[in-house]
């Protein structure tokens, strides 16, 4: 049998995950476990870059992701499911990277200077926060990884990971692969009233909504504001129900022929999608459900996760150590 690529990818414990989330990164992640040995981490030590003042959430947010991750189909009798935090090599790693990575390599990645002038006014210009983009690629590098999904804002990041990979072998032999990111396809999905999905505007269908909910937020939904009565035809482009259509891939033409053609009311179109949707997030609200009442699973699984991750990081980390003739006198 050929060897399975592997990878590794990770996702800061923000809290609960949306549609956008799931269409997007999450179902990839879901599908590519079927191709290779997967590598999920939930990075929590990432998430103190923007929000080290305030920690008190933080075992809340990794049981939410980690939650959301299992209901929408990651296996951990397939995948590997563990936290940044439990493994220490990635900090071990993280240091002695950041030893041999120039000052001007990390400066120029472009997420830096975006998220500072983002988050203005908050004191995040930490040196943590410079070496975010080492940290990750200690992250990978830890289970030398060759495949990353990542989305587009990530590849900066992937192109670091490979220059400082690069340079560990050129200066200590070869010990890392250089991981190739692979860009995942993000359909455009829509918040409920238009605008991009986005947990900052509050305008998301989280995976954690009950069928109900999904179906209350569907009908709030803006449609076109020039049609009033039913008979009025439609303008499919600017709505956001069909656009929801278009982010799912699912009966497109049908739709827009009724809408154009005025054989339907928006009420009713609503009314389907908020059909479709719900009936999309049942099964994943029901597994929720289950594991919500049940902390012990999920204890087990990260302890689990951890055990595998810590085998291989700690043989990479041994490899890096001798490489680097720090293995004692
Ligand atoms: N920086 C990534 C993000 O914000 C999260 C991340 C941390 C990551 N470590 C990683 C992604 C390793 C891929 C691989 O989305
Ligand atoms: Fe949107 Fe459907 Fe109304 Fe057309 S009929 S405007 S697609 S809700």
């Amino acid at each position: 049998m050929a060897v399975k690529g592997r990878i590794l990818s990770g996702m800061r414990p923000t809290g609960r995950l949306h549609l956008g989330n799931w269409l997007g990164a999450l179902s990839n992640w879901v599908r590519l476990q079927d191709e290779f040995e997967c590598f999920y981490c939930i990075v929590d030590w990432h998430a103190l870059a923007t929000d080290y003042e305030d920690t008190s959430r933080v075992p809340e947010r990794i049981r939410e992701v980690l939650i959301d991750w299992l209901s929408a189909g990651l296996d951990p009798e397939r995948s590997v499911l563990f936290v940044q935090s439990d493994v220490k090599e990635h900090a071990e790693l993280h240091l002695l990277l950041s030893m041999l990575t120039p000052l001007s390599w990390v400066e120029r990645v472009p997420t830096f200077k975006e998220q500072l002038r983002q988050l203005e006014g908050r004191e995040i210009a930490t040196y943590g926060m410079l070496g975010y983009p080492v940290l990750q690629t200690a992250d990978i590098l830890a289970y030398r990884a060759d495949t990353v999904p990542v989305g587009e804002d990530q590849l900066p990041h992937l192109e670091l990971a490979r220059e400082i990979a690069r340079r560990f072998n050129h200066l200590y032999g070869t010990v890392f692969p250089e991981p190739q990111g692979r860009l995942t396809e993000i359909p455009l999905v829509p918040g409920t009233d238009g605008r991009k999905m986005s947990k900052s505007y509050g305008n998301t269908i989280e995976l954690a909504d009950a069928p109900d909910e999904v179906r209350r937020k569907v009908q709030q939904m803006v449609t076109d504001p020039q049609r009033i009565r039913k008979s009025d035809p439609g303008r499919p482009e600017i709505c956001t129900v069909y656009a929801f259509y278009k982010a799912l891939a699912q009966r497109l033409p049908e739709v827009e022929e009724r809408c154009r053609g005025a054989r339907i009311g928006c009420v009713g179109c609503k009314k389907e999608l908020g059909e479709v949707l719900s009936s999309l997030l049942e099964p994943v609200y029901h597994r929720r459900r289950e594991l919500e009442n049940n902390p012990g699973v999920l204890r087990e699984i990260l302890r689990e996760g951890s055990r595998k991750a810590g085998e291989v990081a700690r043989a990479t980390l041994e490899e890096c150590r001798r490489a680097m003739n720090l293995c004692g006198i």
